[in-house]
């Protein structure tokens, strides 16, 4: 099929890019490189075109599917209006595209919509909106809930994904990247006390697969991408020092964000994502945290 991929210098956005390409798939990327990198893309063949999805722009060729990544993605970028305004923008362009190409399409919401509502988290339940990101990102979905009846689109609320291709992120990147370059280091791993947060970790290769397979979806629909398991930050630290093989002690201190705006606690529940995606994740955290050190530091 022929792809389109937005953000696809990015994290998510050139792993998918790349699995695409591999698995036969004709491929276009178009980024902004407003935090993505075209390193991400060092092996990517097809055609890369650097232009913003949130500004009129005109583009020829006739795609099957969009795959659109591209947004503002640090939940605290410091100028809200901005973040609001690029997300709603861009998504209404590539909706437009994609009727235009009677494409279908899918594309990247986020489990920040749930705040720190029950775990694990359902995609009905109540939404708490803790930054403009996640404002921009429920309003893309009600924006696709309305077209449910009228194009293939499915919104994938990603949990927490991890993997290579993320460095480029820098403080938004996953923790498991941040901790493993300090225990790597040989410094403490610093986590917020007392570690008992937990996080809903998924490896990107999974997040690929989620994405791929919402081609087929049997329907419309928005749905979890997570393992449905939370591990709390003692337990994570433990895993990556096993993996690394070190044995590196916790340093514990206090939680530097308002507690209003930091989820302290994610863990999807997955069962809409396999009835409509057909999607179970495969990779354990321990395995993927194996997987993504290899590729790391080799
Ligand atoms: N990584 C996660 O854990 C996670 C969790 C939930 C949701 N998401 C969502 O998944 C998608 C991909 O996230 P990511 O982690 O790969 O982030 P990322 O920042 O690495 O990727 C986003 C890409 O979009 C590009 N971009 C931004 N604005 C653009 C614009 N207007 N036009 C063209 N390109 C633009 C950036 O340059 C970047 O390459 C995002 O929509 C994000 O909100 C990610």
């Amino acid at each position: 099929m022929k792809c389109l991929v937005t953000g696809g210098a990015g994290f998510i956005g050139s792993n998918l890019a790349l699995e695409l390409e591999k698995q036969g798939h004709e491929v276009t990327v178009v980024d902004n490189l407003l935090s993505g990198t075209k390193d991400n893309l060092k092996d990517f063949k097809g055609k890369f075109v650097e232009l913003d999805v949130s500004k009129p722009f005109e583009i020829n060729d006739k795609f099957d599917v969009i795959f659109h990544q591209a947004a503002i993605t640090d939940p605290r970028y410091p100028d809200d209006k901005e973040t609001y305004r690029a997300n709603i923008e861009g998504f209404n362009n590539i909706v437009n595209l994609a009727k235009k190409n009677n494409a279908k399409l899918v594309y990247a919401s986020t489990a920040g919509l749930y705040g720190n509502g029950p775990v694990p988290m359902k995609e009905d339940q109540k939404k708490e909106i803790l930054s403009s990101y996640g404002k921009s990102k429920l309003e893309m979905d009600d924006i696709a809930t309305e077209l449910f009846d009228k194009m293939h689109i499915v919104g994938l609320r990603y949990f927490n994904v991890f993997g290579p291709r993320e460095t480029h992120k820098g403080r938004p990147a996953s923790m498991i990247y941040h901790l493993s370059k300090q225990i790597k280091d040989g410094k403490k791993p610093r986590i917020f006390k007392m570690g008992e947060q937990k996080r809903d970790h998924i490896y990107v290769k999974d997040a690929v697969d989620a994405t791929i397979l919402a081609v087929y979806a049997k329907k419309s629909c928005i749905v979890n991408v997570g393992t449905g398991i939370g591990t709390n930050f003692n337990e994570l630290v433990r895993v990556l020092n096993e993996v690394l093989g070190k044995n590196l002690e916790p340093e514990y201190f206090d939680m530097t964000y308002d507690p209003k705006t930091y989820q302290s606690n994610t863990q999807a529940d997955p069962t809409k994502a396999t009835e409509f995606l057909g999607f179970k994740s495969k990779w354990t955290l321990k395995d993927g945290i194996k997987d993504y050190m290899g590729w790391l530091y080799g």
